[in-house]
């Protein structure tokens, strides 16, 4: 798929289903590395970034088969592999295996992950809690190599609650020595589903998607079924697609409880909304009520992956809207794209923008340049009046399985080619 066209000024109607997760399938993949036997993985997304994750899996021996219902993945040849000295050069996100395998391998080289368009991304968090475990890193140009003679259990305090670094802390402490605390942890769902997924291996991990988890270390893992749970972060994206739109949808399977700060804000602008335990009905007149002031924060706040989807909904409407994104510090990636569309939203600095409501936007040419910015786009396009022709469609097959489809099941006019 190369570009999408979407023609905009229709209301939504129907069903669509919710796919399962992208930030709780990727580390939860990362650890079958850990277990012996073969993993079933269901409800795994069909997504570009979990296809890149099954091609490092494989070129770490693991055999990796889809079925009707997700993934299996059998690890029983990964000991016997020597991962070969590029293995974890060619993926940015190798990250994650880096607490998959340091249980197992002493000694480990990987890429580091450098920055992209929505931040620096260090990973210093990552590095100091595992140093703590015992491990002992050096760096020669972009790689890092990890030493270690035995990881052991103690206490670490993340300053701030990065996602990835607790999960690597759960993985590495999953099959270390000893006793793992671990204070000021993110507490994102998915950080819960992947400490589910470990336990139902038989690790010994409590409070996951809390701010302190406690880890026993077990000498080995058993594989194990896990269900991954659904995207939150998709379910939230058609949302407001629908408060920009206007429609009556039904989001089967959208994890409402997962989702308090999302639907919270879409309440406040104006969106009906029905929660069940099947998923959320939706209900919206497409003119949106206007909020003065949004941030985006570390679970439970609202979503630094939602900020670009509401800073689209907020561009149409009477009076200002400040958003302000506390958590990438890059991430307005989207807005020159928007003011192409006839968007007025000022910069106040890196990390503030003002959004001044327009009367409509009109279609255009764009480009996405990052997975939620270019998803943000495709809301605008549907917004729109007249066509819109959106590039850099890679980026969004990262998180979304196929985002066309939705929307199309949901009347959308919308085209890939
Ligand atoms: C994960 C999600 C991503 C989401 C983000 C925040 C996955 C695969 N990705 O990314 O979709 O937007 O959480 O909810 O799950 N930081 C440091 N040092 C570190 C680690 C992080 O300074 O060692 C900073 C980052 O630069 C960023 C902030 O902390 O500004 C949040 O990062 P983190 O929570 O680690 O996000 P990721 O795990 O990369």
């Amino acid at each position: 798929m190369n570009h999408i066209l979407c023609k905009g000024g229709m209301p939504l109607q129907g069903s669509v289903k919710i796919q399962g997760s992208k930030n709780a399938a990727l580390p939860i993949l990362a650890a079958t590395l850990m277990t012996e036997g073969i993993c079933h993985i269901r409800n795994c997304p069909k997504i570009s970034d979990v296809y890149s994750m099954l091609y490092l899996l494989e070129k770490l021996c693991c055999e990796v088969k889809w079925d009707l219902e997700g993934v299996r993945i059998d690890t029983r040849n990964v000991r016997k592999c020597e991962p070969c000295k590029d293995t974890f050069s060619c993926m940015r996100s190798s990250i994650c295996l880096l607490g998959a395998l340091i249980g197992r391998e002493r000694d480990l080289t990987i890429e580091s992950p450098g920055g992209c368009v929505i931040g620096e991304r260090p990973i210093n968090l990552h590095l100091s809690a595992l140093e703590k475990m015992g491990v002992q890193f050096t760096f020669e140009e972009s790689k890092i190599h990890a030493v270690h003679h035995g990881l052991h259990g103690t206490h670490i305090t993340l300053p701030f609650p990065s996602v990835g670094a607790t999960e690597n802390v759960i993985m590495a402490a999953t099959l270390a020595e000893g006793k793992t605390i671990l204070k000021g942890a993110a507490m994102e769902p998915e950080v819960r589903a992947l400490g589910e997924f470990l336990n139902a291996c038989g690790a010994k991990i409590r409070g996951a998607g809390t701010n302190l988890i406690e880890v026993e270390g077990v000498r080995n893992l058993e594989a194990a079924t896990y269900e991954i749970p659904t995207d939150r972060i998709v379910a939230g994206t058609y949302l407001l697609t629908l408060a920009g739109c206007g429609g009556n949808v039904f989001l089967q399977n959208a994890p409402a409880k997962d989702m308090k700060a999302v639907l919270e804000i879409l309440r406040e602008l104006g969106v009906g909304l029905e929660l069940s335990g099947k998923g959320i009905f939706v209900q919206a007149d497409g003119h949106v009520k206007r909020i003065p002031f949004v941030k985006t924060m570390p679970y439970p706040g609202f979503p630094t992956d939602l900020q670009s989807l509401l800073l689209t909904v907020l561009t149409v409407g009477e009076g200002e809207t400040i958003l302000e994104e506390t958590v990438f510090e890059n991430r307005f990636k989207v807005v020159d794209e928007l003011r192409k569309m006839g968007a007025c939203i000022e910069k106040i600095d890196e990390r503030k923008v003002c959004i001044k409501g327009v009367e409509c936007l009109r279609g255009a040419g764009v480009k996405a340049l990052e997975l939620r910015g270019g998803a943000a786009l495709i809301t605008a396009g549907l917004m729109a009046k007249g066509q819109t022709r959106i590039q850099g469609v890679k980026y969004i097959e990262r998180g979304y399985e196929n985002i066309c489809r939705d929307y199309k099941e949901l009347g959308a006019r919308i085209t890939s080619g």
